[in-house]
């Protein structure tokens, strides 16, 4: 072979190989066009049960909003993508998505000017996790997602593709373990209750209320409402398996969130000493 044709099979083959991985990254960029786009509509699909099981309730069923309990969203001045008037009128100067994702993540504390005189009976609760609510962040995307989804027009959401979290597990515990894990001596002292109320105001009060009776401002709307610490009875049947099991891995479904990443091991025994201060549920069962 002669030294030119070697160099001249030499760029052929260099030249063919760019040939493919340009074509294949080509190719590439469509999959990744198509992942995209069908994680975008998978996000919209999920928000739209998330839609129906927190939301519905005040804001309507396809948006339109409830007298008295919370305004339209699905309103061309708020998602009118290009100019939105609404947003305007209150002074947002970011886009519609970022307005949507804050106000669902962080919820309304107090009223608006703009909604003054609507007297809607609760605030928009605050819905992320973040800020103390129930859902998970993916969860708050998928739902600003889904109100986009009815801007007018063809609307291509921009989502960055992530993996969503799974829900918290209950992984099972015996009883005696849990017992042993009280890293206080029992009954509890007035320091540690005094410990479990300021964990309590913290973090759970919001929705159990501010008398432990499970009427805070943050459980207005939810499916279930927060258990009544005050109510003995009731109490009488929470054990305290079943007590921890609740405040570590949450319920989910019905908008408890979970704690045992957030609390301590004694910052979880603490509240929940407080929770079972009205009723004096302090006997191990
Ligand atoms: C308990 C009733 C209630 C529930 C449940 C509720 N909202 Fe609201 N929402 C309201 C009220 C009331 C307002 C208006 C608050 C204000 O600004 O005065 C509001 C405002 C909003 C706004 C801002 C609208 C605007 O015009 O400024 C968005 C977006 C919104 N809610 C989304 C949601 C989503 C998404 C959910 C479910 C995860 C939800 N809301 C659940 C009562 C509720
Ligand atoms: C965003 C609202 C919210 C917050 C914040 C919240 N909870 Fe709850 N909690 C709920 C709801 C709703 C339920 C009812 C769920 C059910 O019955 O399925 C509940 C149920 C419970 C239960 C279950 C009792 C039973 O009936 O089995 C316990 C215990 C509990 N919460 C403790 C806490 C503690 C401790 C905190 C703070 C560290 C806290 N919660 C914060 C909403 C909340």
């Amino acid at each position: 072979m002669s030294v030119q044709f070697k160099i001249l099979m030499g760029i052929l083959v260099t030249a063919a190989t760019v040939v493919v991985m340009l074509l294949y990254g080509i190719n590439e960029d469509n999959r990744m066009n198509q992942y995209q786009k069908n994680f975008a509509g998978r996000s919209i699909q999920v928000g739209a049960e998330y839609y129906e099981t927190y939301c519905m309730t005040c804001h309507g069923e396809r948006g339109e909003g409830i007298a008295g309990k919370g305004p339209p969203l699905n309103r061309t001045d708020l998602l009118d993508l290009k100019g939105t008037p609404y947003l305007k009128a209150i002074g947002w100067g970011g886009t519609t998505a970022d307005f949507l994702h804050n106000t669902i993540a962080a919820g309304r504390p107090q009223f608006s000017k703009f909604y003054e005189d609507e007297s809607y009976q609760a605030h928009m609760p605050t819905w992320s996790e973040d800020f103390g609510g129930p859902l998970r962040p993916d969860q708050v995307v998928s739902l600003t997602n889904f109100i986009l989804n009815w801007a007018p027009g063809e609307y291509e959401p921009v989502v960055a593709p992530v993996t969503p979290t799974p829900g918290p597990t209950a992984t099972p515990i015996p009883p005696e373990e849990i017992l042993k894990a009280i890293p206080f001596p029992m009954p509890p002292s007035d320091q540690t209750l005094a410990s479990g109320k300021d964990v309590y105001t913290k973090y759970c009060q919001a929705c159990h209320g501010e008398n432990r009776d499970g009427k805070g401002p943050g459980a207005a709307g939810m499916a279930k409402p927060p258990r009544d610490f005050v109510d003995c009875a009731g109490m009488a049947t929470l054990g305290f398996v079943t007590h921890h099991d609740a405040v570590a891995n949450g319920i989910p479904a019905n908008g408890m969130p979970a704690w045992g990443k957030k609390l301590s091991n004694e910052e979880i025994w603490q509240v929940i000493m407080y929770e079972r201060e009205p009723c004096k549920l302090f006997t191990p069962q």
